[in-house]
């Protein structure tokens, strides 16, 4: 089985360097693909309310623990907090809830999934509730502040429903702004991050504040193509571009690969989601090689400051990166 690094964060906790993406992961294929993932070696899942899919996930993982493949306490099991929670009284009762749904008793990593708060939308109205308060095209902000939600983190942690706190999509003023009220800092951040944006001030940021970095969408437009995002559509796919298949070649990988040693070696952990046995496996295997500082310098300088997941690219009125 693949030997999968460690980074210890700042709370003394160990995260797996690779783990498994879950956005996209189908209802019907969840259990199963989480059991297999488990039984390939990955540790380390990534959910989230706003994907849907935290009750199969959660079967998955209790029938490889019921087997005896895994204990619970091997696994790194994340979720994150969705934009309609933030009101520091909605934290805990909705945390509660993924973990009933997940069937576990605490997460590993719980992550704000996004620096905005929207109105409020009960579990038993719509859940996930997304990001429109009708659920069709309306958007209501809520006054919950970032320094409000991220107290209500705190009293999370303290009461072990999560054993580390995060968060996603911050940019580095509200990072900055986070270390000024926080108590605890945050252990991790988690961002899109792939050739096409490359993101090197806030790691150095995150590094200087020795806060752990995710880095999500590591194969840039594959992962919108399939969300039908015209925008993925006006570049050339990673995996067929000539860097990256030119260093692909040199170390016998495959270009996904590559892709994902070249966010590890930079420090990132990643976290890429697959519905194939063959490309889960190879994804895991990204960290038994090395690739040259040149290699490394040249995808690097493939960065197009290109970001696929913001909401106005979704077509939803909210301009979080603007
Ligand atoms: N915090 C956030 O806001 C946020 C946002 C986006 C994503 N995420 C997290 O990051 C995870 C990963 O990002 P992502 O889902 O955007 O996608 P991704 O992992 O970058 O890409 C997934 C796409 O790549 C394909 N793929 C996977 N492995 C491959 C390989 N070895 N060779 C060729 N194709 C391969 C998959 O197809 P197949 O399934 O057919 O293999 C799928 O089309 C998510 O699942 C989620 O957990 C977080």
């Amino acid at each position: 089985m693949v030997n999968v690094p460690s980074i210890e964060l700042n709370d003394g906790n160990k995260m797996p360097q690779v783990g498994f993406g879950l956005w996209k992961v189908e209802n019907d294929k969840a259990a199963d693909i989480v059991y297999n993932a488990i039984k390939t070696g990955y540790r380390l899942f990534d959910g989230a309310c706003d994907y849907g899919n935290e009750v199969e996930a959660g079967q998955g993982v209790a029938r490889a623990i019921k087997e005896g493949i895994v204990k619970r306490e091997e696994l790194f099991i994340v979720s994150k907090l969705w934009n309609t929670f933030h009101e520091p009284e909605q934290v805990e009762p909705i945390v509660k809830k993924q973990l009933a749904d997940w069937g576990i008793d605490y997460f590993d990593l719980y992550v704000i999934h996004f620096p905005v708060a929207i109105k409020y939308v009960a579990p038993e109205v719509r859940y996930p509730p997304g990001w429109f308060v009708d659920g069709d095209s309306k958007v209501e902000y809520s006054k919950a502040s970032l320094q409000s939600t991220w107290h209500a983190f705190e009293d999370i942690q303290k009461k072990g429903l999560a054993k580390s706190i995060g968060v996603s999509n911050y940019s580095g003023a509200l990072l900055l702004d986070l270390f000024a009220y926080a108590n605890t800092k945050p252990a991790t951040l988690q961002i899109e991050h792939h050739p096409y944006l490359v993101q090197p001030k806030i790691l150095e940021l995150a590094k200087s504040e020795n806060v752990a970095v995710t880095g999500y969408s590591s194969f840039g437009p594959q992962s919108f193509i399939d969300g039908d995002m015209s925008l993925a559509e006006t570049v050339p796919l990673l995996f067929d571009h000539p860097v990256i298949k030119k260093v692909a070649d040199a170390h016998s990988k495959t270009t996904a690969q590559v892709l994902l040693r070249w966010a590890t070696q930079r420090g990132l952990a990643v976290i890429p989601k697959s519905s194939s046995q063959g490309r889960l496996e190879q994804n895991l295997d990204v960290t038994s090689f090395d690739l040259t500082e040149e290699e490394i310098a040249e995808i690097s300088g493939l960065d197009k400051n290109l970001r696929f997941n913001a909401p106005l690219n979704w077509g939803i009125p909210i301009p979080l990166f603007s």
